[in-house]
């Protein structure tokens, strides 16, 4: 190995002009990722079903774009120039209704197929630098939910496919890992903080005792998508304040 050998370099924590692609960049966590990616020298295209509520700062985009409409994705992954990092927020969950079938296939088409639909129309896009694909999961990735089977269901198969999707994609570089939020303060979760007794479950076995804030999460998107995780592939990683560990 001479001393030039970059896999022996010092680690390199920079996103710096890279573009990153993020669905559900209207909500709480894929805004507050553009901000931080914007904020570490990144610029980032944000679709979401609805326009963002605030002004956009310099350096991101928006685009409208329902994750469900494979037509739209392509085109999508058409019209932006670049990608460097593709981060899948786009989500909903609609409680008590997802055992009906119509409603289970949405919420997993959301969720789910839209993670599948968006990893192979910008795979051409990612190849390029090559890039990395984030996908999201949640505290549902590891236990059912009697109210959201869909939402849950979806969850435990981001496990499963950002592992196939890493194997698949490593032939062109690119990296496929996931995070698996916590119990994060945005409109998704606004339900289950309000009701008491949900709340004090969560609280009980929470080690951080509180709801989290989707900033929190940034860190570990930035370090996923930074030259410093070249070795991480495949793994869904819980940023929760500890819940999976107690
Ligand atoms: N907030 C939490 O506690 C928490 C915990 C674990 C995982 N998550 C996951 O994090 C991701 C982001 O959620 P959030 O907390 O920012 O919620 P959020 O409700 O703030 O944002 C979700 C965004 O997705 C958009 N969206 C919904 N359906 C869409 C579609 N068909 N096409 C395009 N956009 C669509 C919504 O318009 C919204 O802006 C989701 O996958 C969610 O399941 C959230």
């Amino acid at each position: 190995m001479s001393e030039t050998d970059p896999h022996k370099a010092m680690p390199d924590f920079s996103v710096r002009g890279q573009h990153a692609v993020i669905t559900g960049g209207s909500g709480g966590i894929g805004g507050a990722f553009a901000r931080a990616f914007v904020a570490h020298g990144a610029t980032v295209t944000i679709t979401d079903l609805v326009e963002p509520s605030a002004p956009l700062p310099a350096g991101i985009d928006y685009l409208k774009l329902d994750v469900r409409d494979d037509a739209a994705v392509a085109a999508a992954a058409a019209a932006v120039p670049r990608c460097d990092v593709l981060i899948h927020c786009a989500g909903r969950l609609q409680r008590f209704e997802e055992h009906k079938v119509d409603t289970f296939k949405d919420v997993l088409d959301i969720h789910l197929v839209g993670a599948l639909r968006l990893a192979n129309a910008f795979r051409d896009k990612l190849k390029a630098r090559p890039g990395c694909i984030i996908n999201i999961g949640s505290m549902y990735s590891y236990f059912g939910a009697a109210m959201i089977p869909a939402y849950a269901s979806a969850k435990t198969a981001i496990i499963g496919l950002t592992r196939s999707q890493a194997l698949a994609y490593a032939e062109d570089g690119i990296r496929v890992n996931a995070i698996a939020p916590g119990w994060i303060n945005t409109p998704i979760s606004r339900r289950g903080r309000e009701e008491a007794a949900f709340n004090a479950k969560v609280m009980a076995r929470l080690p951080t005792g509180r709801w989290s804030e989707p900033e929190e999460l940034a860190g570990t998107a930035l370090f996923l998508a930074s030259p410093a995780s070249a070795l991480i592939n495949g793994v869904t990683i819980p940023v929760d304040g500890g819940y999976v560990a107690s």
